[in-house]
């Protein structure tokens, strides 16, 4: 396997594991659980997250993308920040719960509008 396909795999790996960590937290919040802030899940969705970063970065140098040139790659950059910020509020125990049910729709909007972007690849400039 060449160094770009291990590289996607592990991309796209840790993708689909960062959305079900994100739930996974959501749900143990909504069912008034918050413990796990005293568990490894406080950490393993950051140690996830920083592999996901540093395989999508590899992926721009090993793979030649240039998000300067290829519009969907901006665009998950994007909303990458806009899928953090929103995550902080909807995991924010001193936020109110309105504030935490709009950031939670927001960063699983944003979270599902990249996997669109990444399986598309459209061209938007
Ligand atoms: C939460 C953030 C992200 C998620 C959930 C995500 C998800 C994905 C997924 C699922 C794919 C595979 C699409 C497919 O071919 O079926 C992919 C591809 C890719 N991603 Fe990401 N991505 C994220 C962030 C980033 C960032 C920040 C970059 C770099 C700026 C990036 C660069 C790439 C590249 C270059 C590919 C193309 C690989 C290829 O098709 O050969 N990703 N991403």
């Amino acid at each position: 396997m060449s160094t770009y396909v291990i590289l996607k795999h592990l991309h796209m790996t840790t993708a689909y594991l960062t959305v079900i960590l994100f739930t996974l937290r959501l749900l143990l919040d909504a069912v008034g659980r918050p413990g796990w802030r005293q568990t490894p899940l406080r950490w393993i969705p950051h140690a996830n997250d920083t592999v996901l970063l540093v395989a999508a970065v590899s992926l721009l140098f090993v793979g030649g993308w240039n998000p300067l040139t290829q519009g969907w790659l901006l665009a998950k950059i994007f909303l990458l920040l806009g899928y953090i910020a929103a995550g902080l509020f909807a995991l924010k125990v001193t936020a109110s719960l309105p504030v935490r049910v709009v950031a939670a729709v927001l960063a699983l909007l944003q979270v599902s509008f990249i996997f669109h972007l990444a399986m598309t690849k459209p061209v938007l400039f």
